[in-house]
């Protein structure tokens, strides 16, 4: 890579452009803009011929499409509708009798070190015996197994054995609560759970097993025939007779051999819940086909994958990223990919960099949270700063999840890329399937904190709220115009808000809505990611939604009588929660029973959701600021967290003495 154009560091206006090296240039599949322009140009020519001619490229079809795109139902569109295929084969049979047959598919690091290979051969056999497994306890096409587990191969095997089958996931992170994963279970209508006994994380033991055991006790879930378990650990954990079995169990006596089913392009593949503005959770339902599709063309276009790569993306497979970019993406693409099990500060806060020099790591894939905490460890104690370790095997390196401060990218860029690796800000989400907005190393000139451009065929665009196009320089809506092969399908059981949410009347109804706000640079035209537009909160890259965490603490009824959650900038998880609570008794007057009671909610929404939605602060009020129609006024509450001057006018508030009140944290 050049030098920086412009070493003006400041954070308002980005001024510097890393050009992608020659040499990076000229190896890379897509080479230069010129080639991302050819590209570009190819979509907008023959929009379904591009495609078509990506899907015949990327994807193994058992029976080939002839159709492309179905808009006869929008904004439920159809992608190949009429071939078929299966996800497993396309990420594992068709390797085999070829050069990677005998690749490693998976390193898999442990939480406490030990060291695991896979090679593509042998992760096929895995995956068809749990597969036979299945289907043994009648688990079969169109049902729906909820995945409770660590980040392990066997997350993956279990994962690809459902796609083996016809078998739709629905992968539940393993830091969500018991009440979480009842409700998924309901929602999905599971009739499988697959779990661990116990995760390991930062050198201690977690359960998973009795978090389900719990799930399952709370009602609705007597669909659930089986547990299969994997016993991760040694310590013992309570089997209900008739309905959980062991993997040693499942596996005892299967063959090896599973032939893929076939199924067509638009079979739910798996199912990831994912939070909205309102309501619980929504189930986001995905596609085989076209899926399939975009999870390996990005990484090839975006990791520029070659077969020397060693391919590491951090995210848990309990995420969309772990979907895309652990679970499927790499292994369709015959890539060698590390899994890691535990946490980036265990034993120290080195180990991310340490394991890229053991592995031999050469794409690095991770959130800026993490960037931003492994920045403070290493000013804190330089001998976990990366410079302590040979990281010269990176060559590209990749960001996703929420938006990377230039700080925080030019850190990354000096002391883990030595000034050498691209970065690729990758902006997409659940709803998306694979990457949307992003850099391509061996093309696009970067500029820190940008996601820079859409790639070909992904047409988005920034619009008012009826719809007209932005210019550059003034912010928006991000919104895409056109369906693209591995966009969301369905919200599971909810067609109408799906609607609602994605595809919103005042747009014309084809339009999809991202929620997010974005503004393109005046010179470039590069996207800039501004933040959610709605009340979805991102905390450390993990993504919740105000009203969730609202209905978990208003639902502790002896204590609370309203509560209203915003959010508020964070310097090292991007956002923080902030709740605002009424409660049913006169206020603490004493800070200890104030902090009490505090931890007391914090400790009951860890238990409602899950940790990652305990609020970092907590205000009591005897009320919440309220407009005269009785709304609250979350504006006010927003400047209030943030600790602003308070400039919008209150008076029609009826007691201003509480603006008082809630400014103190608890
Ligand atoms: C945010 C994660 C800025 C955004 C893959 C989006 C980003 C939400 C970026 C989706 C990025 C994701 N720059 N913001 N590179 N990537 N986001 O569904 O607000 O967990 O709407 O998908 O994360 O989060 P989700």
């Amino acid at each position: 890579m050049n030098a920086p154009t412009s070493a003006i560091e400041s954070v308002l206006v980005e001024n510097r452009v890393f050009p992608p090296s020659e040499a990076i240039q000229k190896a890379a599949r897509v080479s230069g803009m010129a080639g991302y322009e050819a590209l570009c140009a190819e979509a907008e020519k023959d929009y379904e011929g591009y495609w078509a001619r990506l899907a015949r490229e990327n994807v193994v079809w058992s029976k080939p499409f002839t159709q492309v795109l179905d808009e006869s139902n929008a904004p439920f569109y159809r992608w190949f509708a009429d071939g078929e295929l299966n996800a497993s084969a396309n990420c594992l049979d068709k390797h085999m009798g070829t050069a990677t047959e005998h690749k490693t598919a998976i390193i898999f690091e442990a939480d406490d070190g030990q060291v695991t290979k896979v090679s593509y051969r042998e992760l096929l056999e895995r995956v068809a015996q749990f597969a036979n497994g299945l289907k043994a306890q009648g688990v079969k096409k169109g049902d729906r197994v909820l995945i409770y587990m660590p980040m392990t191969i066997e997350g993956v095997v279990a994962m690809q054995a459902c796609a083996r089958i016809g078998a739709t996931h629905s992968v539940v992170f393993g830091g969500f609560s018991a009440k979480a994963v009842q409700e998924r279970i309901v929602d999905v209508g599971a009739s499988a759970v697959i779990t661990a006994n116990f995760q390991m994380r930062g050198g201690k033991e977690l359960p998973l097993k009795a978090i389900v055991d719990d799930a399952l006790q709370m009602g609705g879930c007597e669909g659930v025939k089986h547990v299969f378990v994997y016993e991760r650990t040694a310590s013992a954990y309570s089997k209900v007779a008739g309905r959980d079995m062991s993997f040693a169990e499942l596996l005892a006596g299967q063959s090896t051999e599973c032939l893929p089913v076939a199924v067509e392009a638009e079979h739910p593949l798996f199912i990831l819940y994912t939070s909205g503005s309102t309501g619980k959770p929504k189930g986001v339902q995905h596609s085989t086909g076209g899926y399939m599709l975009w999870a390996k063309q990005t990484v090839e276009w975006t990791f520029d994958m070659q077969p020397s790569d060693v391919f590491w993306c951090t995210a848990d497979i309990g995420w969309i990223t772990g979907h895309t970019y652990v679970a499927y993406g790499p292994l369709a693409a015959g890539a060698t990919q590390i899994v890691f099990e535990g946490v980036p500060t265990f034993p120290h806060a080195g180990r991310f960099w340490e394991m890229i020099e053991r592995h031999g790591c050469t794409v690095f894939y991770t959130a800026p949270t993490a960037i931003r905490s492994l920045i403070k460890a290493s000013e804190t104690d330089e001998k976990v700063h990366p410079k302590n370790w040979n990281l010269s095997s990176l060559r590209i390196l990749g960001s996703v999840g929420e938006p990377i401060n230039p700080e925080a990218w030019m850190w990354y860029y000096r002391n883990v890329g030595a000034e050498r690796c691209p970065i690729v800000d990758t902006f997409w989400q659940t709803e998306n399937g694979g990457h949307m907005i992003t850099p391509l190393p061996g093309a696009t000139p970067l500029v820190p904190g940008s996601c820079t451009l859409p790639l070909p065929g992904i047409m988005a665009a920034i619009v008012d709220e009826t719809g007209n196009d932005m210019p550059n320089g003034a912010g928006g809506m991000l919104v895409v115009k056109r369906p693209w092969p591995s966009m969301i399908r369905n919200i599971w059981g909810d067609p109408e808000r799906f609607k609602k949410s994605y595809f919103p009347e005042e747009l014309g109804g084809k339009t999809y809505l991202a929620g997010d706000g974005a503004v393109r640079s005046e010179d470039r035209g590069y996207f800039r990611i501004t933040g959610r537009i709605d009340d979805v909160l991102n905390v450390s890259g993990h993504r919740m939604g105000t009203m969730e965490i609202e209905s978990a603490l208003v639902s502790k009824t002896d204590l609370v009588a309203e509560a209203a959650v915003v959010g508020r900038p964070d310097d090292l998880t991007g956002e923080a929660i902030c709740a605002f609570v009424v409660l049913k008794r006169p206020l603490p007057s004493d800070p200890e029973e104030a902090k009490a009671l505090a931890n007391e909610l914090r400790n009951w929404v860890a238990k409602e959701i899950g940790p990652i939605a305990k609020p970092k602060d907590i205000r009591f009020g005897e009320n919440l600021p309220k407009t005269r129609s009785g709304k609250i006024m979350r504006r006010l509450l927003r400047s209030i967290a943030k600790g602003e001057a308070i400039t919008q006018d209150t008076s029609t508030l009826e007691n201003p003495a509480i603006l008082e009140q809630l400014g103190k944290t608890h």
